[in-house]
């Protein structure tokens, strides 16, 4: 690995004298300038076209970014982590999930053994299992067959889930409903349960480690519920399975090993969906369409190995983000699905990227001097053009933006879907273009509005435009064309953490609140007043143990 700080590479210093050069060049003279730009700008992967034309970029703005990437040799990065090396160093783990989808035939070696025949292994498991449990054959205690799937899990053994069973709800087999429970929150899993029956349920427990406080909570609550309403220990076999890579853990629970679906430690929480995880999303739709889904990846994967630097779809994503990112110095990106389906895209994607690149210190164990991940979010549209769009065309920060859309709707209901694209277009051109004080004077004068009036409400009327997007079209949200979209934004965060120089693969980050829940906890079974912390914490403690029903 490359472990040089980015800022100090001579690529970085060619692009920070081109950045002033071209800061103020906005994108419409940018579209003046070149009419071939969107050809140019704009890249046909499998199921999904991207226009990237409307940023503020130029051939020489790319051809530098790229060699930045090269001067990381990203190709060769590229490579090491779909051979197997042990990428993740502060773990010591490979970073695999490329393999759990890989139809190439070939073996992928991790120290030294293939994975490939324990991979399909547990696909065979999950699809004979799915196979039982959508003909019945699989039955509850009582003979019925099983209708409700709950995944209890959380993070990554929960989003994934949650985000691709939503995104392909067409696809969902009739007689099962899922159900997802994270939170440690009780009312998460009360609400569920207020909905299923012991006799026809099926509890998925997700877990890479299974010690997890939260998911470890809900599945125990989910037995002793299992318990106290009909069932008995002897049937926890038949409602009761693991997705885990931890099984010692998975047995002391008391599920039966046999009801195991297991993965392994070189599979990222956040990377994990194509893994056993994923029982949940093949249970929902259907081992065939999981395995499309899984194929979709692959697809991308092998772009994203072969094709150049330059034609690379994540690659190019990665680097234009880098690009706002650390010279424009934007602080988020906005993910903006123009797809109903796809309202859990965004949320996803946020752990995806921020628990991967939320990091301050560098692959040398030395902290940054410059930004590294962005804050990610967003909702489906055309929703939030009438929530938070305001800000984005108006407000004081920039915010560059993915819209993303179907070119096919699953539900081709009058003219909704035309409706909802034009809304799709029309907010990249409008983020674009903005609007002139000559084009608002312009039609306010066209409304015969008085002079007085237009000189007073003139400065809101304008919009200054010159703000980045992508236009990411897909055919049609289908299992295949999902898993393209997915792996296209994991490598996108794989590129931007080489190039950071930081370890994109694990989340030691998320260690310290879990560490000083675990000392907080006991304290709270108790009614004495606490004086071992801050005084903002003693205080808080104090007051709540005043404040709650003994
Ligand atoms: O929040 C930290 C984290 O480790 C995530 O990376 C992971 O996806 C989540 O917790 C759940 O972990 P597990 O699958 O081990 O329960």
């Amino acid at each position: 690995m490359k472990n040089i700080n980015p800022t100090t590479t001579s690529a970085w210093k060619a692009l920070q004298e081109h950045f002033q050069d071209i800061k103020a060049v906005s994108i419409k003279d940018h579209f003046k300038n070149d009419v071939n730009r969107f050809d140019q700008f704009s890249l046909s992967v499998n199921d999904i076209f991207i226009d990237y034309s409307k940023n503020k970029i130029t051939n020489e703005t790319v051809g530098l970014l790229v060699g930045l990437a090269e001067e990381f040799k990203l190709s060769e990065q590229i490579e090491s982590m779909f051979k197997g090396d042990k990428i993740n160093k502060t773990e010591g783990r490979a970073v695999l999930h490329t393999a759990l989808r890989n139809f190439s035939g070939e073996a992928v070696l991790e120290s030294d053994k293939d994975v490939m025949p324990e991979i399909q292994k547990v696909l065979k498991q999950m699809k004979t299992f799915c196979d039982k449990v959508h003909s019945g054959e699989w039955k509850g205690y009582s003979g019925k067959k099983i209708k409700d799937v709950v995944n209890i899990g959380i993070g990554g053994s929960d989003l994934g889930p949650v985000m691709v069973t939503e995104a392909l709800k067409p696809y969902q087999k009739e007689g099962i409903k899922t159900h997802f429970v994270s939170n440690v929150d009780a009312s998460h899993i009360a609400e569920v349960l207020k909905k299923i029956d012991p006799e026809t349920s099926l509890i998925l427990i997700a877990s890479k480690t299974f010690t997890t406080q939260e998911t470890m909570t809900n599945a125990h609550t989910a037995r002793k519920w299992f318990l106290d309403n009909g069932g008995s220990e002897k049937d926890i076999a038949k409602h009761f399975v693991a997705l885990s890579t931890n099984k010692e853990a998975v047995v002391s629970f008391g599920i039966d090993p046999d009801n195991m679906f297991v993965f392994w430690d070189w599979v990222g929480g956040r990377y994990s969906l194509w893994s056993a995880i994923g029982l949940s999303i093949a249970l929902t739709i259907g081992y065939e369409n999981f395995e499309e889904l899984l194929r979709g990846a692959h697809e991308m994967d092998l772009h994203f190995r072969k094709q150049p630097l330059k034609k690379n779809a994540p690659v190019i994503l990665a680097l234009i983000g880098i690009w706002y990112n650390n010279f424009f110095e934007a602080e988020t990106e906005a993910i903006l699905p123009y797809d109903q389906y796809m309202h859990r895209f965004a949320a996803y994607f946020q752990q995806g990227n921020m628990e991967s690149n939320g990091k301050s210190v560098d692959r040398n164990g030395n902290e940054v001097n410059y930004q590294t991940g962005p804050i990610v979010w967003g909702e489906p549209g055309t929703n939030g053009q009438h929530a938070f769009y305001q800000l984005i065309h108006q407000g004081t920060k920039m915010i560059p933006c993915d819209f993303i859309a179907p070119a096919n709707s699953h539900n081709p209901v009058g003219d909704h879907h035309e409706k909802l694209l034009a809304n799709f277009f029309a907010q990249t051109q409008a983020l674009m273009n903005g609007k002139s004080e000559a084009e608002a004077r312009k039609e306010l004068e066209e409304k015969n509005i008085p002079e007085e009036e237009i000189s007073k409400i003139l400065p809101f009327k304008i919009f200054q435009g010159d703000k980045p997007t992508n236009s990411i079209l897909l055919h049609k949200v289908t299992p295949g064309s999902l898993g393209n979209l997915i792996a296209m934004y994991e490598h996108k965060i794989f590129v931007q953490g080489i190039i950071w120089n930081i370890f994109s693969f694990d989340q030691w980050g998320v260690e310290l609140g879990k560490q000083l829940a675990g000392n907080i906890l006991p304290e709270l079974r108790h009614n004495n007043p606490v004086i071992g912390h801050d005084g903002s914490t003693n205080g808080l403690i104090n007051e709540y143990k005043k404040m709650r029903k003994k």
